[in-house]
């Protein structure tokens, strides 16, 4: 009996050490392993972690009170605390990738991936341009392409193919298109020619030839962020176009055709003359909607008001340097003019995870990373 006890409080002490070995030594093991070799981010404000910060732009968040909830503060993250991307890497179990302007994202920072999105930009080259400078999604895929050649170096091509071909693109583009184009048409007068049916076609014509662009330089695993509900985002609502207690209706319905044309994108994709890839649409629209239209389930109250902003609907004039945020930012869908908080990130990424196909079709991100090619 002895012998035994001392066995099993050997063995539990033994189990006890391994343990904590292997969270000490072996975080991943206990966090779940990496599911990707790497992460390519394209895209606008959702996505941008701080390549705005490096370059001639008024869409920047650098400063306070961007970034309060953020263990690293303001970084150009357009969220109180962490971004869509950063958590959707985190669920991937890898760290979200730097941002591709930092001088330090050279050498091996580049194998996690590179994060090119940039505040204010978008699918259109013109897209934002009142803004200043940014990066739109042609130059944010010649960027990758030019930084491939390092990849290069550091790779045989064996290696390199397998390695783009376990890696996953996210790609979030489009609001801009909208707020900061079609919908200021004294400022973008050669979009005004089109009708929202039109206008849509004309977006999903330039992402379509990008991302066979993408394709062919190797990437396989892409996940297409549809656009949310802009017509209920505090800088719309401030326009006073809404019925109060409700979002700007024409808003939501144009940029449907967009959203509509991206599912309808991903089909086409999948069904032929791209073997071995893989594109899925994550439905960005019906999730912030379910929010929306059942705030009090997730917890929040707040969702006609920026947690940071001036004015009407604290969304007339965006968060700006050392504006006092809302102090219950917890229960706020928007943090500022048009960005969701971190909370709503968190559901955002978790439905594009591991939601049904209503919230990321045909496939979720999960299932996207362990496709076996
Ligand atoms: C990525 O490409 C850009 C543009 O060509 C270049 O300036 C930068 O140095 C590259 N970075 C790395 C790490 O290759
Ligand atoms: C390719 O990958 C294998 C396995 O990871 C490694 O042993 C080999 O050195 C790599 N080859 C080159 C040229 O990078």
């Amino acid at each position: 009996m002895v012998i035994i006890f001392d066995r099993q409080l050997l063995l539990f002490v033994v189990v006890k050490l391994v343990f904590w070995v292997l969270i000490i030594e072996y975080p991943n093991a206990v966090k779940g392993l990496p599911q990707v070799s790497a992460m390519f981010v394209f895209g606008d404000s959702l996505a941008d972690n701080g390549n705005n910060n490096y370059i001639n732009s008024m869409a920047r968040s650098n400063y306070y009170p961007y970034g309060c909830d953020y263990n690293r503060g303001p970084t150009g993250r357009f969220s109180n605390g962490k971004n869509f991307v950063d958590i959707l890497g985190d669920l991937l179990g890898i760290v979200a990738p730097p941002p591709f302007a930092d001088p330090s994202t050279s050498g091996a920072r580049l194998l996690g991936g590179v994060n090119y999105a940039s505040a204010a930009a978008g699918i259109l080259d013109e897209t934002g341009q009142h803004y200043g400078d940014r990066y739109p999604m042609s130059q944010q895929v010649l960027n990758f392409e030019s930084n491939l050649s390092q990849l290069r170096n550091m790779m045989s091509g064996q290696n390199l193919t397998k390695y783009l071909s376990k890696s996953i693109a996210v790609v979030v583009f489009g609001s801009n298109d909208y707020i900061n184009n079609y919908l200021l048409p004294s400022l973008y007068t050669s979009s005004y020619n089109y009708n929202p049916s039109q206008f849509a076609n004309l977006l999903l014509n330039h992402y379509a030839r990008l991302l066979v662009a993408l394709y062919n330089v190797g990437l396989r695993r892409f996940f297409l962020a549809g656009i949310g509900a802009l017509g209920c985002i505090p800088n719309q609502l401030a326009t006073g176009q809404a019925t109060p207690g409700r979002c700007v209706d024409y808003v939501n319905q144009i940029l449907g055709f967009f959203n509509e044309g991206l599912r309808r994108l991903v089909d086409i994709m999948n069904n032929g003359g791209h073997p071995g890839a893989m594109f899925v649409y994550g439905n960005s629209y019906a999730a912030i909607g379910d929010i929306l239209n059942n705030p009090a389930r997730y917890g929040f109250s707040v969702w006609d008001r920026g947690c940071c902003g001036i004015g009407r609907n604290q969304g007339q004039i965006t968060c700006l340097p050392f504006v006092t945020p809302c102090f219950n930012r917890k229960q706020y869908v928007f943090w500022d003019a048009f960005h969701p908080t971190e909370d709503v990130c968190t559901i955002l990424a978790q439905r594009a995870y591991s939601g049904p196909p209503s919230d990321c079709y045909p496939m979720n991100v999960q299932q996207l990373a362990l496709i076996n090619y």
